[in-house]
This record gives C-alpha cells, sequence and structure tokens, in this order.
C-alpha cells in the first residue's frame, strides 16, 4: 500500500488513510520524504508542542523552484514572505497578542450584516438558472469579498488577486508546472499587498489594516509584520474557505443531510463542526522536528519533517464513532481538527463558522431542492495541503 501512496492526490485518499492508522499509523513517505503521521492523537500532540516541531516547515516550497523562478523571486526574496502561521517565536505570540482581540465576539456580530448582504448578492446572481457551478460561482469568490471586506481591499480589485493568490498555494504546494507564471505573480501579488499597507496607514478608515497600523505607530509591530499579516490574510483568509465550502455542500447533498436539515429546521451552525471534522481543506499540515524525540513506537531524529495528516485525524476511530458518516449531534465533533489545534489555531475560525451558516441557510431558503447533478464526477486539485474540489454541479430546482 505505502509504495502507491502520492501526497498529492487528495481525490479519495480516506479509503488509504483508514488502511494506515491500523497498520501503519506513521510512516516514512521515500517519494516526498516527509514521516506521514495518520493519527489523531499523534497530530494533536505535534500541534500541541511547538517547541519541539516547528511550523515553519510549511513556507517551503513542497517542488524545488525552476532557476526561471528563482531568477523572478529573488528582488522581493520570497523565502522571506511567510504568515503568521509559519511564523515561531519570539514573533509568533507578540504579533497574535495584536491580531487576536481584533477578530472577538464584537467584531463577529458587526461582520454578519455584511456577510449576509455579500452572500445575498452571490445567490441573488444564480436565481434563475437550471443547473449551476457552486465552485465557480457562489463559493469561489464570496469568502474573498468577506476577508477584502475585513481587509479594505477594493471589490473590483477581487478577481484579480483571487489569481495571484491561487499562484501563492501552485508555487507552495503544487507541482514543477508553470512556475515561472506563478513566480511573476507573487511579485504582483506582495507589491499589491504593500502598496496597500501604504495607504491604510496613510488614509486610515474603518478595517482591520487601519487597526494594525495603529499597533505599528504604537510601537507593538513593525511595518513588514504588518505587511506580512496582510500578504498572509489575503490568502489564508479565502481559499480554504471557498474550498471548505464547496466540499461541505457537496458531503451535505451527497449524504441526504441537507434534506433532513430542511425537514427538521436544524440551525446549519449546529452542524458546522461535524463538517469541519469531514471536509478540513487545510488537508495537511507540515512540521520540522527540532530535536530527537519519541512519537508513538518512533523515535525520530532532530530534522525530520513530518506530514500531519488532520483528513486522517478527523476520521480516527479511536476517538469518533462511525467517522466517515455525517452524523448530526456527533457530541465530539469539535475535537476536529480542522482549524489547527493550540498555539497555531485558526484566527479566522468564527469567520469560518460564520459564512458556513449564513451561505447555507440562504441557499436552504432559495433552493430547497437543491440537489448534485447527475453524472458529474468531481476532481480535487493535485496538491500536498488544500483539498479543493475543481466544480460541483448541483440542479437548483426540480
Ligand atoms: C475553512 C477555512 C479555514 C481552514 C480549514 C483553516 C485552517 C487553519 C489551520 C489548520 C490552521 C493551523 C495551521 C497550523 O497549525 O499549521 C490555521 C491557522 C490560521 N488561520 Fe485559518 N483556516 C481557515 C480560514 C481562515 C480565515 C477565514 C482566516 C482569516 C482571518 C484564517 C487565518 C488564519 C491565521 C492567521 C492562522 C495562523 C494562526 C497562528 O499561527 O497563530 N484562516 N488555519
Amino acid at each position: 500500500m505505502i509504495e502507491t501512496f502520492d501526497p498529492m492526490d487528495l481525490s479519495d485518499p480516506f479509503g488509504f488513510y483508514r488502511w494506515a492508522r491500523s497498520n501503519s499509523p506513521i510512516f516514512h513517505d521515500a517519494r516526498s520524504g516527509y514521516w506521514v503521521l495518520t493519527k489523531h492523537k499523534h497530530i494533536h500532540h505535534v500541534l500541541g508542542n511547538e517547541h519541539l516541531f516547528s511550523a515553519e516547515l510549511d513556507r517551503v516550497n513542497y517542488s524545488d523552484l525552476s532557476p526561471e523562478a528563482r531568477e523572478i523571486l529573488e528582488p522581493i526574496r520570497f523565502e522571506e514572505l511567510y504568515g503568521l502561521s509559519t511564523t515561531e517565536n519570539p514573533s509568533h505570540d507578540r504579533v497574535k497578542r495584536v491580531l487576536l482581540p481584533l477578530f472577538n465576539d464584537l467584531f463577529i456580530r458587526n461582520l454578519k450584516p455584511a456577510v449576509e448582504d455579500i452572500a445575498d448578492g452571490y445567490v441573488a446572481a444564480i436565481k434563475g438558472e437550471r443547473q449551476v457551478d457552486m465552485a465557480s460561482t457562489v463559493f469561489r469568490d464570496l469568502p474573498a469579498d468577506v476577508i477584502f471586506t475585513v481587509l479594505g481591499v477594493p471589490r473590483a480589485d477581487i478577481p484579480q488577486v483571487k489569481e495571484w493568490s491561487h499562484s501563492r498555494m501552485a508555487l507552495t504546494w503544487g507541482g514543477p508546472g508553470e512556475q515561472a507564471r506563478h513566480a511573476a505573480n507573487i511579485v504582483k501579488y506582495w507589491a499589491y499587498c504593500r502598496e496597500l499597507i501604504s495607504r491604510k496607514i496613510e488614509a486610515p478608515s474603518d478595517d482591520l489594516p487601519s487597526l494594525l497600523g495603529e499597533s505599528y505607530r504604537n510601537g507593538l509591530i513593525s511595518l513588514r509584520e504588518v505587511e506580512l499579516l496582510c500578504y498572509g490574510l489575503i490568502f489564508s483568509g479565502h481559499a480554504t474557505t471557498s474550498a471548505f465550502l464547496t466540499e461541505s455542500l457537496r458531503t451535505l447533498l451527497a449524504s441526504g443531510t441537507w434534506r433532513r436539515i430542511l425537514a427538521e429546521s436544524i440551525p446549519f451552525a449546529e452542524t458546522v463542526d461535524e463538517l469541519l471534522r469531514l471536509c478540513p481543506s487545510a488537508f495537511t499540515r507540515r512540521r520540522l522536528v527540532l530535536d530527537d524525540v519519541r512519537l508513538g513506537e518512533l523515535i525520530l531524529s532532530k530534522g525530520s519533517e513530518l506530514l500531519l495528516v488532520i483528513g486522517s485525524g478527523n476520521r480516527d476511530e479511536d476517538v469518533f464513532d462511525r467517522p466517515d458518516e455525517l452524523i448530526l449531534g456527533r457530541q465530539n465533533s469539535h475535537k476536529h481538527l480542522a482549524l489547527g489545534y493550540g498555539f497555531h489555531y485558526c484566527i479566522g475560525a468564527k469567520i469560518v463558522k460564520l459564512e458556513y451558516a449564513v451561505v447555507m441557510n440562504l441557499l436552504a431558503r432559495n433552493f430547497p431542492d437543491l440537489r448534485l447533478s447527475a453524472g458529474m464526477a468531481i476532481t480535487y486539485h493535485p496538491n500536498i495541503s488544500i483539498r479543493s474540489p475543481d466544480s460541483l454541479f448541483v440542479d437548483l430546482s426540480g
């Protein structure tokens, strides 16, 4: 089994990981060089011990950069551009202390009407259609619209910034194809972030970069840290959310749960953890071992590289009964690792849950007969980290 394992193939990896959890829960993948962790307890342990396992590994490109791509990226020192999720201490805690309070309950309450407004617009645009691809319509740009509202990015820039952030995903976690094009996009993307921040610092308004600008003026974080946060958030704030919403709707429809939720008027907000458990779009994360350490039966030496398969841990039968099934009311769904755990726990967790509840409610209200279109095979972009359906065709009415 392990000989045929390909970490880039996320189309239907669940059977393999079920086998791995009982036969070889931590195994070495010769192709990637990673130790692959498949059990919830091991992944949880690694995420919770940041002093032993560094997230800095997740900055590194999975595929080596071509000389051409390297030359294009050289002027921006690409290897020094990264978000909070791959920043370690001493900087991480100081920066998170500035950022985290800005994502409080009041912020989420205030954001809700904007999310409803944005979602309304996307749903109105597909009304009257018989069949639509949800991945390339509602779900592709809605999360970007939300995070760009938070970041004060103009709506007109969305398609462009979306393309650039796709390039960042492809260059970091994808294969060796089209690296020069992606590299050129990243150069533009970084210039865009820097310019946005300098505008917000000069003329603050009611958005996150303006608040971060205040922390910069007060000496709590540096200008570069504000720029890097923006560079990270523009990306992490939507690619994962688009993928999660698409895979969640697919799962709700395929399992028949959509009908049950509507028939029993179950609030979507109550189902979100079970969907995050089953459909984690950040399917894997990586860690570097900082010192010789015991993990399960193994001693891993300093410098070992780990692939934490969150999508496997979330279906670990030692933690979740009937792990492959979507069970409404499951008592321990919240034990999923889809948004991380501990030190690097996702800052956008409340935004993700809000977006999911708002958009699913709206779809249910407008298209109660929504169903998967017949005969449409679903493919997933080859990638070691983000599990993202390429398309999701649905019939909107009967
Ligand atoms: C379904 C959507 C999302 C998923 C699946 C997801 C997943 C994750 C995961 C697994 C981590 C932990 C990374 C690690 O430990 O290596 C993380 C961290 C993070 N996420 Fe999210 N995320 C999502 C949406 C968002 C949104 C909307 C934002 C925007 C605010 C965001 C911002 C962040 C940041 C800044 C971190 C780093 C936190 C830290 O290092 O302390 N994420 N996310």
